[in-house]
């Protein structure tokens, strides 16, 4: 199973790289079901507090250790001007002044749940030596209100938020925009598809699923979708990163 959709990655994504528009439209592959349905997954009150309740410190830990890899591998790098898109409650801003302490000037944050941008708020209320923030429901939002010269933001960060975009023709259109906003580093999270891979051959914690009525073949599917996308985004990065 694996092998063969080893091999239908390679065949897609060389169409996909080639032109991923058109190749979307061609094959009915690359309508990714979000697990969240196909308008994505709106954070209104419950929605928010159960993240903040539950994924906020996880994903905090995850921007750290990132970040931290990339001081490491680039040390004369300290980021002043950054893009946070799907900003959430603020992790990234909280992770980049602990890695760089002195470093951040400005920072636009992307988020379109206003309940998210409250919690990002008041999270930073009181805060001392902050850096200039900028909030925009949206990339278009953001695009209109920027001036030429600060399209280009030392770090972009887009952390667990490309899962969440429902059609993938959206999801390239972002890595492009996020790419043309980049001028040094653009740092995209997937989930970790490692971890769930290791897990799920324990079938450790299938039976609360199956329990409930799911298939063993949907999350084998569901890796093999995660696989797919990971790769296919990986490509565009490697084309875009040749067209620089
Ligand atoms: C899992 S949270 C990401 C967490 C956040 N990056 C962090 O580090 O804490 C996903 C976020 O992406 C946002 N989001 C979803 N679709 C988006 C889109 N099209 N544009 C910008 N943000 C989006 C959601 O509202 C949500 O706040």
């Amino acid at each position: 199973m694996k092998d063969a959709n080893l091999l239908l990655t390679a065949s897609t994504s060389r169409e996909l790289v080639e032109d991923p528009f058109k190749a979307i439209e061609r094959t009915k592959r690359w309508k990714i079901k979000s697990a969240y349905g196909d308008i994505g997954f709106k954070y209104r009150d419950d929605q928010t507090i159960a993240y903040v309740a539950s994924r906020m410190p996880a994903v905090y830990s995850a921007c750290h250790r990132v970040l931290k890899e990339v001081k490491r591998r680039l040390p004369g790098f300290a980021p002043k001007s950054v893009l946070d898109f799907g900003s959430a409650t603020g992790s990234v801003l909280w992770a980049i002044r602990e890695v760089w302490p002195h470093s951040l000037e400005s920072i636009n944050l992307v988020e379109p749940s206003k309940y998210m941008q409250r919690v990002a708020q008041s999270l930073l209320h009181g805060l001392k030596d902050l850096p200039l923030i900028h909030s925009y429901d949206s990339i278009q939002a953001l695009m209109k209100n920027l001036d030429k010269s600060d399209m280009e933001h030392d770090l972009v960060m887009a952390s667990y938020v490309l899962g969440e975009v429902a059609s993938l023709k959206d999801r390239i259109t972002i890595v492009c925009q996020l790419w043309n906003l980049t001028q040094d580093v653009l740092e995209m999270f997937r989930r970790v598809s490692e971890q769930f891979t290791v897990m799920f051959r324990r079938k450790a914690f299938l039976h609360w699923y199956t329990g409930e009525g799911m298939n063993e073949m949907e999350f084998i599917e569901a890796e093999c979708n995660m696989n797919d996308l990971v790769s296919s985004i990986n490509n565009i990065k490697m084309r875009l990163l040749k067209k620089k």
